[in-house]
């Protein structure tokens, strides 16, 4: 296909765009444009907050938004509402947290809220130098930002600590001021980017008006950035219960499922190849949430698993105990997000999910996220040592199949009833559609999956 380039492609109008594009890419098909239009909201001021979301917006991308009641979380129910299209994860969600509602729910306490950012920069002295330098310039960095930090002062927040860091183990010359701020119930990655953009002008103009050498006073900055790797940041999540209470179902042996659930959590630990689906897993939850809420999941996704690194190898983000006939199981995990800035108060759907959620500050929300995490490694886990992950994953796959199908609403009720006892796989769900149908099975499905 030759390469089709655009000028000024973001100052053409939506509907330009959209022609633009089937014309370039679509051989000027336009039910192309009917589809694009037929996702653009019916009320024409809902439709421009989301135009202005991003640049080039030619219509919405919809993903199912859907909820888990249930939620025990520190003796107060929540429904928790998840944005994922992956047809398991609410399920499992919702099955889980009334699982551990009826075993005292979940336990989830935030560590701290600390945020992190850097001005990272070269400098060619010794670091006691540099350090000393810093450290007697270090209240112009708090005076000369005030104006920054009054409204987040005035909320309990603002900058906690600024460092020094000497990284020339890591390159030669390359150091960090490193800060650390309190955003309060803000995300805060523009307050912390502003704040770090104005440190970078102070450590330079403070060095160029020193009495330093010349050659102590030559820097370059090389960025300054938030960091989105909150160790502190972090919140735990706990259940427990006695072995005994492990399962309703009298056919499974407590005590061999308990053990097994400890082996497999062990692999976790053991094998990053595991633990990566394990802590995957984990996100499905996580990260419907944080959709679902407003909050950048690419963020939560990258700084947790860092956190799973932090002792030198990918490990699980969950841990288990069995101990005296107990059996306890928890997370921990950084997670920044903010319920207040950003999408909270534009996308309707968001302010719709912290309603929801009886409006959380940051902590509430952390612990609900986690909580969510939780619940959905349990759910997994249990499922991949008892019967395996696709029985119920099939389950709930089935329905995405017959609609590739073409099934209408009856003959997906007929299929449904006819799997209800048995094992859904996707030649089996084909082989049934075509008996009901009476027709042959050379039904072409593209996606096998
Ligand atoms: C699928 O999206 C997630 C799981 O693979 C997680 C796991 O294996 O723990 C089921």
């Amino acid at each position: 296909m030759p390469i089709k380039t655009a000028k000024g492609f973001s100052k053409l109008s939506k509907e330009a765009k959209m022609e633009w594009i089937v014309n370039e890419y679509l051989g000027g098909d336009d039910t192309n444009i009917k589809l694009l239009k037929s996702y653009w909201h019916n009320d024409a001021e809902t439709q421009k907050i989301h135009d202005e979301f991003i640049e080039n917006t030619i219509t919405n991308f919809y993903i199912p938004f859907g909820v888990a009641p249930n939620f025990l979380i520190n003796d107060r129910i929540y429904c928790v509402p998840m944005a994922i299209e992956e047809s398991s994860v609410v399920a499992a969600a919702a099955k889980n947290a009334s699982f551990w509602m009826e075993r005292g729910g979940f336990k989830s306490t935030v560590i701290s809220t600390i945020k992190i950012g850097h001005v990272h920069f070269a400098w060619y002295g010794e670091f006691s130098t540099l350090k000393n330098f810093v450290n007697s310039i270090k209240d112009k960095f708090y005076s000369e930002t005030e104006s920054i930090t009054a409204n987040m002062r005035s909320r309990g927040g603002g900058i906690k600590d600024i460092n020094v860091v000497d990284r020339s183990d890591l390159e030669p010359n390359y150091y960090q001021l490193e800060a650390k701020f309190e955003t309060c119930d803000a995300m805060g990655a523009n307050f912390i980017n502003s704040l770090l953009e104005e440190f970078a002008k102070i450590l330079e103009r403070e060095l160029q008006s020193s009495n330093l050498s010349d050659s102590d006073k030559k820097i370059v900055i090389i960025m300054c950035i938030l960091s989105n790797y909150t160790p502190e940041c972090i919140v735990k999540c706990e259940v427990s219960c006695k072995i005994d209470e492990l399962s309703e179902d009298p056919s499974m042996d407590k005590e061999e499922f308990a053990k097994k659930f400890e082996q497999a959590i062990h692999v976790a630990n053991i094998e990053p190849y595991r633990a990566t689906t394990h802590n995957k897993g984990i996100f499905n939850g996580i990260d419907a949430v944080v959709i679902a809420t407003g909050n950048d999941f690419r963020a939560v996704e990258a700084c947790g698993h860092t956190y799973a690194s932090k002792d030198g190898q990918y490990k699980s983000l969950t841990n288990v105990e069995i101990k005296d006939g107990n059996f306890k199981f928890w997370i921990e995990l950084p997670i920044s997000v903010g319920t207040v800035g950003g999408l909270t108060s534009l996308h309707p759907m968001v302010k719709f999910s912290h309603q929801l959620l009886g409006n959380p500050d940051a902590k509430s929300l952390m612990k609900i996220i986690a909580a969510v995490g939780l619940a959905q490694n349990f759910g997994a886990v249990r499922s991949l040592v008892t019967t395996g992950i696709q029985k119920g994953h099939m389950k709930m796959h089935l329905l995405n199949i017959l609609n590739q199908l073409g099934a209408s609403k009856e003959e997906c009720e007929k299929i449904k009833l006819f799997f209800s006892d048995k094992v859904v796989s996707h030649s089996a769900v084909v082989n049934e559609f075509c008996k009901l149908r009476g027709i042959k099975n050379n039904v072409s499905i593209k996606n096998n999956s």
